[in-house]
């Protein structure tokens, strides 16, 4: 594609949608520039020229000259319907869907070996952090041991609100959600099922592994209390959701857990939406990245990293999945926790290996143990509001 103009058609016009089209607009070296745009409400005030949209997806699909599409929607299930079909037409295709991605990862790869054509979703992971090209390009070896990191920008917002303003969950919520980054059901942010897609592609990309995100055990912030907050600032550490994947034995584990961090993590200061990402490898040890991981403009200039980067003919080779010797996925590995709860019956504290901590008072319990990862997926008891859990470096 070098030394022409890029077309592209772009689907959904929402906070994604328009942070591209800012930062396409402030850009001045990119040969791109938008040709249509596909919404689904054509009744919505927007705030650019109403020649821009149609709400016919073939506009874009079957357009011939129409050389990239953008997908930029919110709804998993169209976003896959869009992705493929534009795949099969030939046209290269950017994305910033990650539920859709982890989803589906293994027919889209599929897709790109069979129509041989660029599939690129940077925007997809870590918004404005270039970790899935980085996973690609550079560490295109087998010796990364560990990715974990801060993929959440709403939580980590939200967290950092309780911990340095003394604001309510409620309020730091809604103000992740006014600041647009929140997902449109924030239950996937607060529940951890939105850093578990990201982390979901991040494995891949890192060890070759396709992993299901069912297979994946995803606990949020839901059930964080004034309790907790406590317990954690008196051991000084603040608390951060953190999605980990981890090669060990040849198998890799993986989960999304809120952890209780020390000041001496560098994650504990990876503030507000901002992401942080550790890498762990075997001769250079630690590698920290970090940068934005919500907001439209910093989402956006990850999908024009994209675009840009297709002008070039790049596309991801998956060489963790070539090289043939990709960890098997499995959740057995022990875990430190800090459990909290209310009365005994909520919990069983039969499936620890073992207790280190045990406290008691008339509002809350808590117990400080080694247990299985696969129990807690399994557990049905951490359903219950009373309870929470807390990793533990
Ligand atoms: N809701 C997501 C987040 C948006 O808060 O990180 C970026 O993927």
């Amino acid at each position: 594609m070098e030394n022409k103009i890029i077309n592209l058609g772009i689907f959904g016009f929402g906070c994604v949608g328009q942070g591209l089209y800012e930062v396409l607009n402030r850009t001045k070296g990119i040969n791109a520039r938008i040709k249509k745009i596909c919404i689904k409400d054509p009744n919505k005030a927007r705030p650019i020229d109403s020649s821009y949209f149609t709400t016919d997806k073939n506009e874009i699909l079957e357009d011939p000259t129409i050389d990239v599409v953008v997908e930029l929607i919110n709804e998993t299930d169209a976003a896959f319907e869009i992705v493929s079909t534009a795949l099969r037409n030939g046209k290269a295709v950017v994305s910033a869907s990650k539920r859709m991605i982890a989803e589906n990862m293994a027919s889209l790869y599929q897709l790109q070996s069979e129509n041989r054509v660029p599939f690129l979703y940077e925007a997809s992971s870590c918004a404005s952090i270039p970790i899935i090209r980085n996973l690609e390009e550079y560490y295109d070896n087998d010796l990364l041991n560990a990715v974990e990191g801060i993929c959440n920008g709403s939580t980590n917002y939200i967290l950092t609100k309780i911990f340095e303003e003394n604001l309510s969950f409620e309020t730091a919520l809604q103000q992740a959600q006014d600041l647009g980054f929140a997902e449109t059901d924030p239950t996937l942010d607060i529940e951890g099922f939105d850093p578990k897609f990201k982390i979901v592609i991040l494995l891949l990309h890192a060890f070759g592994t396709f992993v299901k995100p069912e297979e994946v055990f995803n606990f949020g912030i839901h059930h964080l209390n004034d309790f907790d907050i406590e317990f954690a600032k008196s051991r000084n550490c603040t608390i951060k959701l953190i999605g980990h994947c981890r090669r060990n034995n040849g198998n890799v584990h993986a989960f999304v857990l809120p952890h209780l961090v020390k000041e001496h993590n560098l994650l504990y200061d990876v503030y507000n939406e901002y992401n942080g990402i550790l890498l762990e490898s075997a001769f250079t040890d630690k590698q920290f990245f970090v940068g934005k991981g919500a907001g439209g403009t910093a989402t956006g200039s990850a999908v024009l990293s994209d675009i840009s980067a297709l002008l070039y003919n790049y596309r991801y080779e998956y060489k963790k999945i070539k090289q043939n010797n990709q960890p098997a996925f499995s959740n057995d590995v022990k875990l430190k926790v800090y459990l909290r709860y209310k009365s005994p019956d909520q919990v069983d504290l039969t499936e620890f290996f073992n207790i280190s901590e045990k406290y008691e008072s008339s509002t809350y319990r808590y117990v400080v143990g080694t247990i299985n990862l696969q129990k807690l997926k399994d557990a049905q008891w951490l359903k219950n509001k009373d309870v929470n859990l807390l990793v533990l470096e």
